[in-house]
């Protein structure tokens, strides 16, 4: 008797994608089906393919969905991490799977090479906020005091600031000045945390992530209530001051990776964007998230079919006016140092 087994998802792929593609796959099987792979998989194998042929890598950010932070990116990491890394890469292209202002960065520390973005409408809510015209008015406003710029914000507002910071460094940052007040932009929740935390006056700007902004105290006090106090909260500083206060720790993106493997509690509760939980998740099978899904509608405009023509037609690149390049390399090169030999 011969009994004939329906063959799983994965075992339709054409033989050469399967090979290609299984080892990526099984960082991320426990959060990505293998029905959602067998639509995936092809365009992996293509990209990681065409990768190769161009000499190119793809830097991907936290918030980027598996199948593109598991997929196929080279680099991962946080908007610090990323910029480091763009500074050190030898290939001659980067992929930027993140928005806009990540790959202008990538294009200010390293401009020889060829920077793409797959979606040139990736945009940010907070680099939206500012222009560099504010920024020279706040100087009129506050003579003196240094400006201190979060990365999330676009390569003429970054020629305007004496530093950049990210929620990773932006203490350190702002102590490193050794000012009495410093303008601080643009969001005015990673502002104030900062504040909580400095005896430097800041000056704030009214922006803010449309992600992190729409927590409230309430939902993270209903989560704990569903789980019995069983339960660590984990919020990105990008959130309003109510919403920290309810937090265990708040820290930046790569703060709140390493607090996951320093304690490695049995549940997290994370207050930030939706798909960096699930890259989490699946590095931490063992590790139960919970995650109330504020998904970044900028970050989620890059998909893998259009990573793949980004790569066939070398769009959409990314450049930066050389006058402004070098005035905002100074501000981030600055940042760089202030956290030389440090983890992120
Ligand atoms: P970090 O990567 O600096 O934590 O920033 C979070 C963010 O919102 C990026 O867009
Ligand atoms: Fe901008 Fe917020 Fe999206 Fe990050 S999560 S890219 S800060 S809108």
């Amino acid at each position: 008797m011969t009994v004939i087994t329906r063959p799983t998802p994965v075992e339709l792929l054409p033989d050469p994608v399967r090979r290609d593609t299984s080892e990526r796959y099984e960082r991320m099987r426990s959060v990505v089906p293998e029905v959602e792979w067998l639509l995936y998989a092809p365009y992996v194998a293509a990209i990681n393919q065409l990768k190769a042929e161009r000499n190119a890598v793809v830097l991907a950010h936290n918030y980027q969905t598996p199948e593109i932070y598991h997929g196929v990116a080279d680099i991962t990491g946080d908007s610090l991490a990323l910029a480091r890394m763009a500074r050190e890469t030898d290939a001659e292209v980067i992929v930027l799977a993140g928005v806009h202002f990540m790959a202008e960065t990538a294009k200010i520390v390293n401009p020889a090479k060829t920077v793409l973005i797959p979606d040139p409408a990736a945009g940010c809510s907070l680099a939206e906020s500012i222009t560099a015209a504010d920024v020279r008015l706040l100087r009129q406003q506050y003579p003196g005091a240094p400006v201190v710029t979060y990365v999330n914000t676009s390569a003429e507002v970054k020629a305007e600031s004496d530093i950049c910071c990210t929620s990773s460094n932006a203490v350190e940052v702002v102590d490193s000045l050794d000012a009495e007040r410093v303008i601080f932009l643009p969001d005015q929740y990673l502002g104030r945390w900062v504040a909580g935390q400095t005896d430097t006056e800041i000056i704030l700007w009214e922006g803010s992530c449309i992600v992190h902004e729409r927590f409230t105290p309430e939902e993270v006090r209903r989560f704990r209530a569903a789980y019995g106090g069983d339960i660590e909260v984990l919020a990105h500083p990008e959130c309003p001051p109510n919403v920290l206060e309810e937090a265990d720790f708040v820290g930046s993106t790569s703060g709140i990776s390493n607090r996951i493997e320093t304690i490695r509690p049995s549940r997290v509760l994370l207050i930030t964007e939706c798909s960096m939980a699930s890259n989490l998740a699946a590095d931490h099978p063992d590790v139960d998230f919970v995650r109330p899904c504020n998904l970044c509608p900028y970050m989620n405009a890059i998909t893998l079919p259009k990573i793949l023509r980004s790569l066939e037609t070398m769009t959409h690149e990314v450049t930066v006016a050389p006058d402004i390049a070098e005035r905002a390399r100074l501000a981030v090169d600055r940042m760089l140092e202030v956290g030389r030999g440090r983890a992120g």
